[in-house]
């Protein structure tokens, strides 16, 4: 039995992203709420689950549901109050879960008294805390920076006849992190939280935080990006509006902020970059974030040497000892098993769990939670509005979790009729399949599929720590790769493709099966040569 090497805990862990509208809903008001997770962490440790990250819990006018924060120190009443939120990392805690916060250091809301203040005059103190430019020559816009969310980047402040900046909606003004001021005060929020007890935070939008302090203009991509067509916002390469050199000066201090702090704690960077070099950049020499999310895989087709070349050039561009993550699926993605197919979500489950990098999973990727097309029919998320793009809304990836097969699939509890409200967004029209109690009691379903890999990779060093060698196999269209560890040595291979295909791996190498998509070949032998099924996935221990 080989054993793991001493490293900090997020290099280990599986780590969970919480909706927290979402979840679970104990007030019966249609919102998830901070009780319902304490409800829920038992689901969570059993799991298998070690740190949770809650998308934005604080006082915010939900323009852009907890990303347009007006207090960054206090609760939205919809999901608790501080003390709820000490009762949570108190029982986390005790359960052996970290929880990780959601921070926004990019922009506030238009709510919050900062930004009140500083549009109240021209000289106010807070006046610099945000981007405020007189109109250009032509009484437009200062320059040609573009909104992420579409439209211009700039809004008219007709009293104060000076536009600020905004990088999302127009409810989102920009901090100016070239104002010491706005340093120190966001600093003081981080140590609010880690006072508390927090385990980290993930940290929102990270490339727009600093901008160029001579504001030039973006020029015109002149590659196409694979990302999603947001329309213009796509078409221009974000040179001056984002990732500025001096941002890793101001990540650095970040991090040191975090490391005076005792027990590891965690940055994870959103730093949204298609490109691997990127996302690389922002580890800094150990001395900017601990992870940064990789976003790139959620954005491509369901190809096998795609896949692998995204998650070999993010691996192959980090710095030395650093750790790569996975993400499939997030609240601003379509979800996994609507963007890649039901069967090809087990086999996405298997690349995630069993790759080297820390899997993040998105709440009910595990019970193979679909998109719902009833929640983009009314559309409460402001982006594809916005963008004149409905296809992108967000809603559909973010309807309630599916806890059982009841009418309001125990997202909310119910009044004293039994009758559950409304939820904010539909419950899922499948969910009375795609629900937590069924499956299980179902020890085929996904969700004992993600069980039975978290157990596995979790008694597994080699699937953690191992190293990674992809072979190119015949025919085209698998994903095979060796991992191995002081001798525990394990082959995975998916294949791709809907056809049935054998492969044989080069070696002379004998095994058993242990894990399956299917989940029905468990101790098969193996002997070299391999038959799998269409949309399947497996996993050997090599002898
Ligand atoms: C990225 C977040 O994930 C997204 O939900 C949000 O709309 C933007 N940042 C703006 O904060």
């Amino acid at each position: 039995m080989s054993s793991s090497p001493p490293s900090p805990w997020w290099e280990q862990a599986i780590i969970y992203h919480i909706y927290p509208r979402s979840y679970r809903d104990t007030t019966g008001n249609g919102v998830g709420d901070l009780p319902g997770i304490i409800e829920k962490l038992d689901y969570l440790q059993v799991l298998g689950i070690d740190a949770l990250w809650l998308s934005p819990i604080f006082r915010s006018p939900m323009r852009d549901f907890g990303y347009d924060v007006s207090d960054y120190t206090d609760v939205h009443p919809d999901f608790g109050t501080l003390e709820t939120v000490d009762a949570l990392i108190e029982q986390a805690h005790q359960k052996g879960l970290r929880l990780l916060l959601d921070f926004v250091p990019n922009h506030t809301s238009d709510q919050h008294d900062w930004f009140r203040e500083s549009r109240s005059s021209q000289t106010n103190s807070k006046r610099d805390w945000y981007i405020w430019r007189d109109a250009g020559s032509d009484g437009g816009p200062p320059n040609n920076w573009l909104s992420y969310f579409g439209g211009p980047a700039w809004t008219w402040h007709e009293d104060t006849q000076q536009y600020y900046m905004h990088s999302f909606l127009k409810e989102q003004p920009d901090l100016n992190w070239r104002n010491p001021q706005v340093v120190e005060a966001m600093h003081s929020v981080l140590k609010f939280w880690l006072d508390r007890g927090v385990d980290g935070f993930r940290v929102d939008a990270v490339l727009p935080i600093i901008k160029d302090d001579q504001f030039r203009d973006d020029p015109l991509r002149t590659e196409a990006s694979f990302g999603k067509d947001t329309g213009p916002a796509e078409n221009q390469l974000r040179i001056y509006s984002a990732n500025r050199p001096e941002l890793h000066g101001l990540l650095r201090h970040m991090r040191d902020l975090m490391d005076g702090y005792p027990g590891d704690r965690l940055l994870l960077g959103e730093v949204y970059s298609l490109d691997p070099s990127t996302a690389a950049q922002y580890y800094g020499h150990n001395d900017e974030f601990q992870l940064v999310l990789n976003v790139s895989l959620v954005n491509l087709p369901w190809e096998a040497a795609k896949l692998r070349h995204y998650v070999e050039a993010f691996e192959g561009a980090l710095p030395s000892g650093a750790r790569a993550t996975l993400v499939l699926g997030s609240h601003d993605e379509p979800r996994l098993a609507s963007r890649w197919g039901e069967a090809q979500a087990r086999v996405a489950a298997i690349m995630l769990l069993t790759l080297r990098g820390t899997p993040i999973i998105y709440y009910g990727d595990e019970i193979g939670m679909l998109d719902s097309e009833n929640a983009g029919l009314n559309p409460l998320d402001p982006w594809p509005v916005l963008a004149g793009l409905p296809q992108l809304s967000r809603d559909s990836s973010r309807t309630p979790m599916q806890w059982d097969a009841s009418p309001g699939s125990g997202f909310s509890a119910a009044d004293e009729g039994g009758t559950p409200p409304n939820p904010w967004l539909p419950i899922h029209p499948r969910a009375g399949e795609l629900n937590v109690a069924s499956q299980q009691a179902d020890p085929r379903s996904i969700y004992s599929l993600y069980s039975a890999l978290i157990e596995l990779r979790k008694s597994s060093p080699a699937l953690v720590h191992g190293s990674y060698q992809a072979l190119d196999i015949q025919p085209e269209g698998n994903y095979v790769y060796l991992r191995e560890w002081e001798g525990e040595r394990f082959t995975v291979a998916l294949n791709f493709k809907s056809q049935a295909c054998r492969i044989s791996i080069p070696g002379e190498s004998t095994g058993r099966v242990v894990l399956s998509s299917h989940l029905d070949r468990n101790g098969e032998a193996y002997m070299g040569d391999l038959s799998l099924r269409g949309n399947e996935g497996v996993v050997i221990l090599l002898q």
